[in-house]
């Protein structure tokens, strides 16, 4: 896994000169706005709130054309999470994320001495989680849908018939995960090589048939065709034929689900997030309720104060996604506990307000020994204030590499924990919640959300980034609730991050200054500075509430990325 996030953030890195200058832009609208990695994909969402659609028709019709033109983590071969809030405030969740097949087993990522097999979770055919996606989006199409399906399917359709341009930073991407990653599988280099050789260059034209042929036979067909029609049998026979789990009955037997959100306030702000076999809630939640807890007075971006008792609430979060979180259906979550003011006050009187606590010390009970990726968000309102929040993903730069029938199959096994009982210092958890079993959902950090004030909508977010990610739309989620920030600067502001184990900070360059540096390692704290915009893609939507206008900020850390508003046809 981590090989992927190297390399994806390589490849953002090379996309883009640091030096080169942000625009300072965000789209505003009162007619509607969808947000996302790519700007195709947002004109698709667009499209459908022009021909009278609803937020939710214009996310399934988003989510279904990334998986055309963002291949690296848009998807029908993966799974996610989606949260809507309709505007008369009633909200819900969709939970469409990966299951293990019946074959699963706790060890088997293990070789016969118990040593983690990491290669075996990074790609390829054993790494594949039965995927959730079309099941998902239909469903919460189905429920909230005002278009028929066949009208949100059908632009993923014609992008991917008809094929799209090729940018420059996308046509580079393209070219190192065809020499990579997809080089070890016959039909993705069949899918995504540049036909008649050569490399991919910007002005080129990449067309994807046999995805069309798939997304065409779920347009007309409706998620069976995926679950139990033509597609189901080429994924069973190239799963017999490669030696994969995932049968025909794992496809039929997939159900998504619709969920509770878990929520919390802050600052006067009430926020409706993703619940378990997510933790991007809880942990978000846990620790606002420690920062408010510890006291907001005075807190601001960049201020020394701040970042410590930050790193401080992120550390004893992630603690508790370790030692709590899993599949729900699997295994008792103590959420109400988790994300309750009294647990956080309980908390907070553990920190030291001027030196870092220690990881190891908070879970000595756990740790037993001596360490993600790609995912894409999307945010989408209307016209009437309909709201929907949605993050997706393969686990991997382009997943398990694996292509069947025209479309890339995720590696999110890799998120289960692989060898239960060990926990290490760094990435390994191996607590009871998150053991692999047949037909479990595997914890996931995605961390889609919407927040209100007095009830009324003012926030969309989330981004991709693995356990990153409840850090990085906390930033975003803080830069509008705390820190007076639009959506620009929210989206923008430099990261922090801090995960329990590794007990070793990291920041985006810019989050802090080299003397607030100075102070927060001389506090205790292992800090490594990365470079600047490598911390997730958070394409945000902000609601200035005195005028009902949304402004959307698409994160130029994805360079395809853009916000599109509906436009007549
Ligand atoms: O569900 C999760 O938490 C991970 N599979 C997400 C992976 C990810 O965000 C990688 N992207 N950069």
């Amino acid at each position: 896994m981590r090989r992927h996030v190297l390399l994806a953030a390589g490849l953002l890195a090379a996309c883009r000169t640091p030096e080169a200058a942000t625009p300072v832009d965000e789209v505003t609208s009162s007619t509607g706005v969808v947000v996302s990695a790519h700007h195709l994909a947002s004109d698709a969402g667009a499209a459908l709130l022009a021909q009278g659609g609803n937020a939710v028709d214009a996310a399934v019709a988003t989510a279904f054309a990334l998986s055309v033109t963002y291949p690296a983590a848009g998807n029908i071969g993966g799974g996610g999470f989606m949260i809507v809030r309709l505007a008369d405030g009633t909200a819900t969740s969709f939970d469409y994320r990966e299951k293990a097949p019946r074959a699963a087993t706790p060890a088997m990522y293990q070789d016969r001495q118990g040593n983690i097999l990491g290669a075996a979770t990074d790609s390829g055919w054993r790494a594949i989680g039965v995927p959730g996606t079309v099941r998902g989006l239909a469903m919460a199409h189905a429920k909230f849908g005002a278009r028929p399906w066949k009208d949100v399917v059908m632009p993923a359709v014609t992008l991917a018939e008809q094929g799209f341009p090729v940018s420059a930073a996308f046509a580079q991407e393209l070219n190192a995960a065809v020499a990579n990653l997809l080089t070890h599988f016959d039909a993705s280099v069949a899918a995504y090589a540049k036909p008649g050789g050569g490399a991919w260059a910007a002005g080129d034209t990449l067309r994807l048939p046999q995805l069309g042929r798939a997304l065409r036979a779920i347009a007309d067909e409706g998620p069976d065709a995926f679950y139990t029609g033509w597609i189901a049998d080429s994924i069973d026979a190239q799963m017999r034929a490669h030696r994969g789990l995932i049968t025909r009955a794992d496809l039929a037997a997939y159900q998504a689900v619709e969920r509770v959100p878990v929520r919390g306030t802050f600052n006067g702000h009430e926020l409706i997030a993703m619940g378990p076999p997510s933790s991007g809630g809880i942990v978000m939640i846990e620790t606002l309720n420690l920062l408010e807890a510890l006291g907001t007075a005075g807190m601001a971006r960049g201020d020394a104060r701040t970042l410590h008792l930050r790193l401080e609430a992120a550390r004893r979060a992630y603690l508790d996604r370790a030692r709590f979180l899993g599949d729900p259906d699997f295994s008792a979550i103590p959420v109400e506990r988790l994300t309750s003011k009294a647990y956080a006050a309980e908390l907070a009187a553990g920190i030291d307000t001027a030196h870092a606590g220690s990881s190891l010390a908070l879970g000595a009970d756990i740790v037993t020994g001596a360490e993600p990726g790609h995912t894409t968000h999307f945010s989408v309102v209307d016209a009437q204030g309909n709201a929907v929040s949605s993050t997706y993903t393969l686990e991997g730069w382009y997943g398990s590499g694996v292509v069947i029938a025209g479309f890339l199959l995720n590696n999110e096994m890799g998120d289960f924990n692989k060898k239960p009982g060990f926990t290490d210092q760094g990435w390994n958890i191996g607590t009871p919640p998150n053991v692999i079993a047949p037909g479990k959902r595997m914890l996931s950090s995605m961390s889609p959300v919407i927040v209100t004030k007095d009830a009324r909508l003012r926030l969309v977010t989330g981004s991709p980034g693995g356990r990153t990610i409840p850090n990085t739309v906390l930033n975003v989620v803080l830069g509008v609730t705390l820190f007076g920030e639009g959506a620009r600067a929210a989206v923008d502001a430099p990261r922090l991050h801090h995960q329990w184990m590794p007990d070793t900070a990291s920041v985006e360059q810019g989050a802090a200054s080299d003397s607030v540096l100075a102070r927060l390692r001389a506090m205790g704290h292992a800090i490594r500075v990365e470079g600047p915009r490598s911390q997730g893609d958070a394409h945000t939507i902000v609601i200035d509430q005195a005028t009902g206008v949304a402004h959307a900020a698409n994160d130029h850390r994805s360079p395809d990325s853009g916000a599109s508003v509906p436009r007549k046809p």
